[in-house]
């Protein structure tokens, strides 16, 4: 396909109201843990991303018949497949394909994944993920590129992690779910998405508790069955168009959204002065004409996410005073500020943090998407901007926005998508 970009006319107020479509990194693990059974499983409220067209084409690749029955619903039959192998063509488009793994490891006792190497946010190493499949007895080699494990029987045991990973902790989970005895996995994360696949897991018959804290136990169980699932809203969808409201001065009502899962953010939001008002799945988000400057810091959850930094970052460039933001998930996330300083942004980067002097006006340029939520904050400063910003490499943006231009543009952004 020939590449596409975005032309942003800026300084549109945004107001309406939008419908969040689902979760992309819980469809992900809900479709690798679909490997588990032999049973169809169907999924519902999937979102139609390219992330999501990647996961299909790796269990594909698999011998798995995966199709979409209607615009959202997936319907994934592993009763028989045998290839275990993830190959580097689809493993490098979405380092999530690395999730399969754990499946793979309980149901054929072997898993072949192209090592997903580093991406512009950092090294992204997965080595949790290997720690935890050794300590359930696999044997795991890395070769030429890949990551080769096989098990006779995979054995539930004590597993710490360095870090609270989102990856490994599902992954990890998947496995146990079939292996014999218990796993406990202490330092999990906390994540929504990992709370979702253990509720998924939980119907499909498995023995998962602890969710939602950093002790997750899990017994294993013979054998797992088919389930009908919904996938729940994109809390980072969400807060994407919080902050498209938020930076306009709009007046945007967000439907299909959780404000349990976007606390965080909501709190901040309220201290830079913007008006937030809350009733199940609803939220209402009232701009004003130049927020307050505040600092954070992003944390694995509860703590406000890594992956609303970037567009946080936006809004902050142009606040009332100087904030301080700091990463401390992925030790490169700070690709977007580049592109954000030629908009007209005054952002310093040091070591973790970015100090960014907000400015009154940021100015039209023609800017590249780095990465997915890189790619969210230039959209967002280019709905500010003075002039027409052009945004290329928007392929970053598809695999995780589901009609993006076409939603802002019906709460009043002017965008179009056009070839380069
Ligand atoms: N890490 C390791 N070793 C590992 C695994 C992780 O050192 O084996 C490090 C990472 O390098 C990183 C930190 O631990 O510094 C956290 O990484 P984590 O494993 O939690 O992230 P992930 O599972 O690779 C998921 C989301 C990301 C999101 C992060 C953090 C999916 C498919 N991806 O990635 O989503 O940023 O959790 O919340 O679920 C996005 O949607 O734009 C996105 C990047």
């Amino acid at each position: 396909m020939d590449p596409e970009k975005l032309i942003i006319s800026g300084e549109n107020r945004l107001q309406g109201t939008v419908r969040i479509d689902g979760a992309k990194n819980s469809a992900l693990s809900i479709m690798a843990a679909t490997l588990l059974t032999k049973d169809v499983c169907i999924l519902r409220n999937v979102p139609r991303l390219t992330d999501v067209d990647t996961m299909a084409a790796v269990i594909r690749k698999l011998g798995i018949k995966v199709e979409w029955r209607g615009d959202n619903t997936l319907y994934i039959d592993s009763d028989d497949f045998n290839n275990c192998e993830a190959p580097y063509e689809l493993v490098k488009m979405m380092r999530g394909s690395i999730l399969v793994m754990g499946p793979l490891l309980a149901r054929l006792k072997k898993a072949k994944i192209s090592l997903p190497g580093g991406c512009s946010i950092g090294a992204r190493p997965v080595d949790y993920h290997i720690k935890g499949f050794e300590t359930l007895g696999a044997q795991v080699e890395v070769e030429k590129g890949y990551i080769e494990a096989k098990v006779d029987k995979l054995k539930g045991d004590d597993i710490y992690l360095d870090f609270p990973s989102l990856g490994a902790t599902e992954n990890i989970m998947m496995a146990a779910c079939l292996a014999e005895g218990v796993t406990r996995i202490e330092n999990a994360a906390k994540d929504p998405e990992v709370v979702e696949l253990g509720h998924f897991l939980n119907k499909m018959g498995a023995k998962v508790k602890g969710l939602g804290t950093d002790l997750i136990e899990i017994e294993g169980v013979k054998k797992l069955h088919g389930v009908d699932y919904t996938i729940i809203p994109d809390r980072i969808e969400a807060g994407t168009y919080m902050i498209a409201a938020a930076i306009t001065g709009g007046d945007v009502l967000i439907e299909k959204a959780d404000p349990l899962l976007l606390k965080p953010l909501i709190v901040k939001l309220e201290e830079a002065g913007i008006r937030i008002e809350l009733e199940k799945n609803l939220i209402k988000v009232i701009g004003l004409n130049r927020v307050k400057a505040v600092d954070i810091k992003t944390l694995p959850f509860p703590g406000f996410p890594t992956d609303m930094q970037p567009q946080f970052m936006a809004l902050s460039c142009v606040a009332k005073g100087t904030s301080v933001i700091t990463e401390t998930v992925f030790e490169k996330r700070f690709v977007h500020t580049g592109d954000l300083i030629r908009m007209g942004a005054d952002i310093k980067v040091e070591g973790h943090s970015a100090i960014i002097k907000g400015v009154k006006k940021l100015s039209a340029a023609p800017v590249m998407a780095s990465d997915l939520r890189g790619g969210a904050a230039l959209i967002l400063a280019g709905l500010v901007a003075e002039g027409t910003t052009e945004l290329s490499r928007i392929y970053h943006l598809d695999r995780g926005y589901v009609k993006l231009e076409e939603k802002l543009n019906s709460l009043g952004a002017d965008i179009k998508r056009v070839k380069e």
